[in-house]
């Protein structure tokens, strides 16, 4: 998968979620593998420029969290072009703007989603930064502001021209925020709108089938998932290796049928339906849970980093069974020693869920999880996925 002159590992994208997705999170995700791209929180241009030290901090980063992008927030032509070019010179593989924040703040100051709506305005700023810099310059965007204003086709046309390397499309509007489902024939409009450059779908994206269902129905060329890393960090590695089936599976077929027409197509070949990789054990997820804490300590410090990772082990535990008992002590802890002893205390406590060979037993295991639109219709699976407390509400 290219984007401009970047040659990366592979379609899949690590969606900026703020407060969530830092450098701890992101070496997580990278070591467990699958994804081809991060993305840092998205970071103010101006900030930047003024050497604001929690700037820096969202940018930080080391060897093994490559190739990253940082997300430029801001409306000043001229910060965001010096903010692209300080970036490029501190070696960053690309510059993502932000274009779907609908902060009040932001927007009013023609920031985020206001972006969308003035489209000569954001074409020219975009012009501004893609030739300061020598590094591709990406946009992030929801499909409009509101049903009737759906700006993305339009505007993804108007920053292709204007020398944009790939744009990221969430299958929403602001005014949906979280609510509703993916609009996969909007992402598919974007998809259409533009020539050449790569459209990577977002959105609900939380299993390695709504992953392919998403490249297949809209045409994108890749994905990228936010929350669902968050349940999942290992949500990229299983969705590259499913997808990789696939496409083991069409060679296989194409060499082994005199029918063209059977290449491709079906989702029922035995291989297909085998080629979903095993959910992780809980002693793996346990395992990349310490991981994540012992990287939050070594990057914001003890007591900080236990204190930010209150709002992070939730979500391991939404995969473990039973987890009040985990959830009520982990919010509480302020040393890494606090929260290895709830941890431990909790795993005794767990056992009582486990069948002989210990598994959970199955009415204590959690339901599978299926993205908004991958669900029947009159399905009376949960709504929505959960969109974590973080500075904003609705992105
Ligand atoms: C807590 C939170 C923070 C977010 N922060 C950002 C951000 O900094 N920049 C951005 O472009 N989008 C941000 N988003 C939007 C996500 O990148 C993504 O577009 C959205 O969550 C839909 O994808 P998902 O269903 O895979 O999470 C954020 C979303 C959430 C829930």
């Amino acid at each position: 998968m290219r984007i401009g002159s970047l040659t990366l590992p592979s379609n899949l994208f690590l969606s900026p979620l703020a407060g969530y997705t830092n450098l701890p999170f992101r070496i997580v995700v990278r070591e467990i593998g699958g994804v081809g791209l991060c993305t840092t929180d998205l970071v103010n241009a101006r900030s930047l420029l003024e050497k604001n030290k929690n700037a820096f901090k969202l940018i930080e980063t080391r060897p093994a969290d490559a190739p990253l992008a940082v997300q430029l927030f801001g409306s000043v032509p001229e910060e965001m072009r010096d903010a692209a070019a300080k970036l490029e010179s501190l070696r960053f593989a690309s510059v993502d703007i932000n274009m779907g924040c609908p902060v009040r703040k932001v927007c009013n100051a023609g920031g985020g989603s206001a972006m969308m709506t003035e489209l000569a305005q954001t074409a020219s700023l975009v012009r501004g930064m893609v030739t300061a810099v020598k590094i591709p310059v990406t946009a992030k965007m929801r499909l409009g502001w509101d049903d009737d204003n759906l700006t993305a086709p339009d505007l993804a046309r108007a920053l292709e021209d204007a020398g944009i390397a790939a744009i990221f499309i969430h299958g929403r509007t602001r005014q949906q925020g979280f609510g509703g489902t993916v609009n996969l024939a909007g992402i598919r409009a974007v998809v259409q709108a533009v020539k050449n450059i790569p459209v990577i779908g977002n959105g609900d994206v939380i299993t390695p089938q709504a992953a392919k269902k998403m490249l297949d129905e809209t045409g994108c060329a890749g994905v990228s998932i936010g929350r669902g890393a968050f349940y999942n960090p290992w949500i990229f590695r299983h969705t590259l290796e499913y997808l990789q089936s696939f496409r083991r599976g069409e060679l296989h077929e194409s060499q082994n049928s005199q029918t063209p027409d059977k290449v491709g197509g079906s989702c029922n070949s035995p291989l297909r339906e085998n080629a979903l990789p095993p959910e992780p054990t809980f002693a793996e997820r346990v395992r990349v849970m310490c991981r994540h804490l012992d990287l939050m300590i070594e990057v914001f410090g003890e007591e900080p980093g236990c204190r930010m990772f209150r709002k992070v082990a939730p979500w391991y535990a939404k995969r473990f069974g039973p987890c009040h008992e985990f959830n009520k002590r982990v919010v509480q802890v302020s040393t890494r020693a606090g929260f290895h002893e709830v941890l431990e205390n909790y795993t005794r406590w767990r056992q009582q869920f486990l069948d002989a060979t210990g598994e959970l037993q199955p009415r204590f295991r959690p339901p599978p999880l299926v993205a908004s639109f991958m669900r029947e219709p009159a399905s009376t699976t949960r709504e929505q996925i959960p969109v974590p407390k973080g500075p904003v509400e609705v992105w």
